[in-house]
């Protein structure tokens, strides 16, 4: 089977390599849900078009999608201001110290996610779109066979993706949102990305696909949002 742009998709589950780098990766996404993760982008490679992940981190579910984007010849985007979210701030639940840039005095993962890349092999594979993200979604013009929201989880935040990137999701493309919780979780990753997905399928241009503990994976199936 080929893609729509002619190249064989990617298969199906990822590398042992990949995963032990998954694995191995600082990050907050469990086992099964990168493995889902990286299902979903497989397929979405079948379209040929880019696949866009906001929120970086230091780069654990990036090395899924760059897996799949390297496999079918397409690149994997990934947006972050490498500053950290409300809850991964000094004082809070999610903080690593190890984050913290000694001269500014405030978070940068950017390094951490570069060598995390780098030591996956994967470099070549991921564009690095350093800034916020309704930001650098109102300089970005093309269409997505996958976007990835795991940014902010305010529902500032959280809006704010959907609205920057779900237009740009291809007919056909998906849309997946992490911690998706219909029940109330914790104070920060609460339900800001269940309401964005409430809204993303009342909005009738995505239709669930799956699910696979807070991660739900959406297919563009109508126009408007
Ligand atoms: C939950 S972490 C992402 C985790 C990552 N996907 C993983 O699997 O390890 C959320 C990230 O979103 C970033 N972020 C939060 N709000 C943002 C915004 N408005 N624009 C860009 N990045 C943002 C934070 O800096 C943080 O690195």
């Amino acid at each position: 089977m080929t893609t729509t742009a002619g190249r064989a998709p990617a298969p199906q589950a990822p590398e042992p390599e990949i995963l032990a780098a998954f694995e191995g990766a600082k990050g907050f996404m469990p086992l099964d849900e990168g493995l889902a993760l990286y299902a979903a982008a497989a397929e979405a490679t079948a379209l040929g078009l880019p696949l866009l992940e906001v929120g970086t981190y230091c780069g654990r579910s990036t090395i899924l999608l760059a897996a799949a984007a390297r496999a079918a010849g397409v690149s994997a985007l990934t947006v972050d201001h490498h500053r950290g979210s409300e809850e991964q701030q000094p004082g809070w639940d999610y903080h690593d110290p190890g984050t913290v840039d000694p001269v500014v005095g405030l978070m940068d993962t950017l390094p951490t996610f570069r060598r995390t890349l780098h030591a996956a092999g994967l470099e070549d594979h991921v564009v690095a779109l350093v800034g916020k993200s309704p930001q650098v979604a109102r300089v970005w013009g093309g269409a997505l066979g996958l976007v990835f929201i795991d940014g902010g989880h305010t529902d500032e935040h959280a809006n704010a993706d959907y609205e920057g990137w779900a237009p740009h999701v291809a007919r056909g493309g998906l849309l997946l949102i992490h911690d998706v919780f219909p029940v109330k979780h914790d104070e920060w990753t609460g339900q800001a990305p269940y309401r964005v997905y409430l809204r993303a399928l009342e909005s009738g241009a995505f239709t669930e696909v799956s699910a696979c503990a807070s991660l739900r994976v959406l297919r563009r199936t109508g126009p408007g949002i």
